[in-house]
């Protein structure tokens, strides 16, 4: 297993490219299943997730290649409606082709995907739409087993917003026969870039980008060439990097719209940030100032960037309250940076960051992707050297950090790591 080495101290200053969405790539590869034929989907990010996706796409008789940021997706020979359990405990996106598969064969086996770091992923919503939607639902031996020759119209509310059910039950509802209205529908960005390619591929669907959605379902789709959207979490990553490091950062291949909470709240704790276009620069020259957040649906506070935003709490002059109302137990980074020196107390789904004291680095293990990047944030700050251990989690969701750090200005490089297992 690798490590990142970190020596801390160093300004983040530069330039950096911000790569395609790993959660809008994920979103949009089960889509190319619906219609048999070639796919060319662009500005892809290259991550350890993309590529396990791509392996049980493999498996189930499609053809990935991934050159670079440019993924081509075979789908035309594709025999196979199951989806291992090797494949969906890595990844629980893979989940999101239990609808594409129904839709193109009748039917589908796909695993149950475990939980994960940071508690219970339920997905009641994926299997009660479906029933709404006509088709025959069976949970055993760890498989979800699902059977319809023709999906049906129907009315859906979610009781909860939900990203990965909005984007798999859409792809059951876009050849339903007869039309389909849900309500509470997830809005994050990467929902409505599905939306938009599956109406590009022949689709009709109404009030994208809102919670109402109707779908009248086609006969059938075809396929299309698509350019994934920007990675919001990654951008707002590198933002907190050179706002903790007192830095001047300049983003390329954003879409700022994406991201506005964020950025609200990173000019209340003291950042200068200018946007134009695709670019956002952010200079930090004061003191950061305490910023509490409680994390929402889009378009609130992400969760994803909930880790992130503690780091840099370590280094405000004062007290923060960060609430992840999405995941109240997503916290495993907060132990990990206590032990970097960080004061934080977790009370339900609550971390109260007592921030100014000075990190001091050392060895620090990773448990999910974006507790990882919290981790190598306080890194950058830390006094000495930091090891993040793991970086296997880090991987799935950023493509080479190090590379685009140490372009940054930062001191980090990646190791081989024996660990006693
Ligand atoms: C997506 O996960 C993202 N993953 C997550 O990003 C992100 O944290 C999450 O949305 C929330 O924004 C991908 O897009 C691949 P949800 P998803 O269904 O779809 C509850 C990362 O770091 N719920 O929107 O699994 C659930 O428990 C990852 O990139 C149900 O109750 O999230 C949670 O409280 C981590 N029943 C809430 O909804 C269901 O059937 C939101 O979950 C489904 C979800």
């Amino acid at each position: 297993m690798d490590k990142l080495v970190i020596e801390g101290g160093r300004r983040i200053d530069g330039e950096v490219n911000v790569s395609g969405s790993k959660n809008g790539l994920l979103a949009v590869m089960p889509a190319t299943i619906l219609a048999p034929g070639v796919y060319h989907l662009t500005n892809t990010p290259n991550l350890r997730d993309v590529y396990t996706m791509s392996r049980l796409f493999n498996s189930m008789g499609a053809f990935c290649e991934l050159n670079d940021n440019d993924l081509f997706i075979d789908t035309t020979n594709m025999n196979s409606y199951e989806a291992p359990y090797e494949f969906v405990k890595m990844m629980r996106a893979s989940i999101n082709v239990l609808c594409p598969l129904l839709s193109r064969f009748g039917q589908a086996k796909v695993s149950l995907p475990g939980g994960c770091a940071f508690g219970q992923r339920p997905i009641d919503l994926h299997l009660k739409g479906l029933e709404k939607l006509g088709a025959e639902v069976k949970v055993e031996s760890g498989y979800i087993h699902v059977k319809a020759d023709r999906l049906k119209g129907a009315k859906f509310h979610f009781d909860v917003s939900s990203v990965g059910a909005t984007e798999n039950l859409l792809t059951a509802a876009v050849t339903a026969k007869g039309t389909s209205h849900f309500t509470n529908a997830a809005l994050e960005p990467e929902v409505t870039a599905l939306a938009r390619m599956l109406v590009k591929m022949g689709a009709k669907i109404d009030g994208i980008g809102t919670t109402h959605l109707e779908i009248e379902g086609v006969d059938e789709l075809k396929p299309i060439d698509e350019e994934i959207i920007p990675d919001r979490i990654e951008a707002a990553t590198f933002l907190i990097a050179a706002a903790m490091t007192k830095g001047d950062i300049h983003l390329k291949n954003t879409n700022p719209y994406h991201m506005t909470a964020v950025l609200s709240k990173l000019e209340d704790a003291g950042c200068v940030i200018d946007v134009t276009g695709e670019s956002i620069k952010l200079e930090m020259k004061e003191e950061i100032k305490p910023v509490n957040i409680k994390t929402a649906t889009y378009p609130g506070f992400p969760t994803d960037v909930q880790a992130q935003w503690i780091a840099l709490m370590t280094c405000a002059a004062g007290t923060a309250k960060v609430t992840d109302t999405i995941y109240g137990t997503r916290f495993h980074h907060v132990p990990e940076l206590i032990r970097l020196g960080a004061q934080i107390d977790v009370n339900g789904d609550t971390a109260t960051v007592h921030g100014g004291k000075k990190l001091q680095g050392t060895t620090v293990m990773s448990s999910d992707l974006r507790a990882s990047a919290s981790l190598i944030l306080a890194g950058l700050v830390a006094e000495g050297r930091t090891d993040v251990l793991r970086v296997y989690h880090i991987d799935r969701g950023y493509e080479a950090i190090e590379k685009k750090l140490t372009a940054l200005g930062a001191d980090i490089r990646r190791e081989e790591a024996e660990e006693l297992v």
